[in-house]
């Protein structure tokens, strides 16, 4: 399948499959006990289904959780407040948490989760992200584990939007000639 117009890829489904199954094995070296993986709604979902399936490979056994975060944007700055839409059910007292996101940017929304997981009694709370944006960080935040490194670009596919669009192109990819604002509410 060719990509839609205006579509350019970035990350290929063959890197990004390869990439998970790395990923996989550096957080079972890490050795989890009483895993759950709690995925970022709703941006990493794609990652999440693969990367939990390359950690059953690599011999775990994670419960899995969901998060729904927002973060308010103002223009296109982020205001810095990010949202609960919609809660995890499990008690993540005592338990090794794998926090899953697709991008780390300005840090907030992972920064965000990590110290809400923490404050719930979480054990350890480790960070697997897909992209990275090193360039963007507004807070001191590090993922454990990250999938690429990338460019200041706007990307989107494999569970990332523009406006709710081009989430299910299996592969990460970058507008050309972007002229639009992407979004002013921000759902992840
Ligand atoms: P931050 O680290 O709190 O700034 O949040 C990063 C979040 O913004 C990600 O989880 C995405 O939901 C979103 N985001 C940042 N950059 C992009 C992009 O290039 N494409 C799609 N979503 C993005
Ligand atoms: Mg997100």
């Amino acid at each position: 399948m060719t990509p839609p117009p205006r579509i350019r890829v970035l990350f290929d489904e063959t890197a990004i499959a390869r990439r998970n199954e790395e990923l996989a094995q550096e957080v079972a070296k890490q050795k989890p006990e009483n895993l759950l993986v709690v995925a970022v709604l709703k941006g990493s979902f794609m990652f999440a289904a693969d990367l939990i399936r390359a950690l059953h490979r690599a011999g775990l056994e994670p419960q899995v959780e969901f998060v729904h975060l927002s973060s308010y944007l103002d223009g296109t700055v982020s205001s810095g407040q990010v949202a609960i839409l919609r809660d995890v059910e499990s008690d993540v007292r005592g338990r090794d948490i794998l926090l899953v996101d697709d991008i780390l940017e300005s840090g907030r929304t992972v920064a965000f989760a990590k110290d809400l997981l923490m404050a719930r009694g979480a054990k350890r709370v480790l960070t697997a992200v897909l992209l990275e944006k090193p360039h963007k960080r507004a807070v001191t935040i590090d993922a454990e584990f990250v999938g690429f490194t990338c460019p200041d670009v706007f990307v989107v596919g494999y569970g990332m939007d523009v406006a709710h669009s081009y989430r299910q192109l299996p592969y990460v990819g970058v507008i050309d000639h972007m002229d639009t604002e992407p979004h002013l509410f921000d759902e992840q």
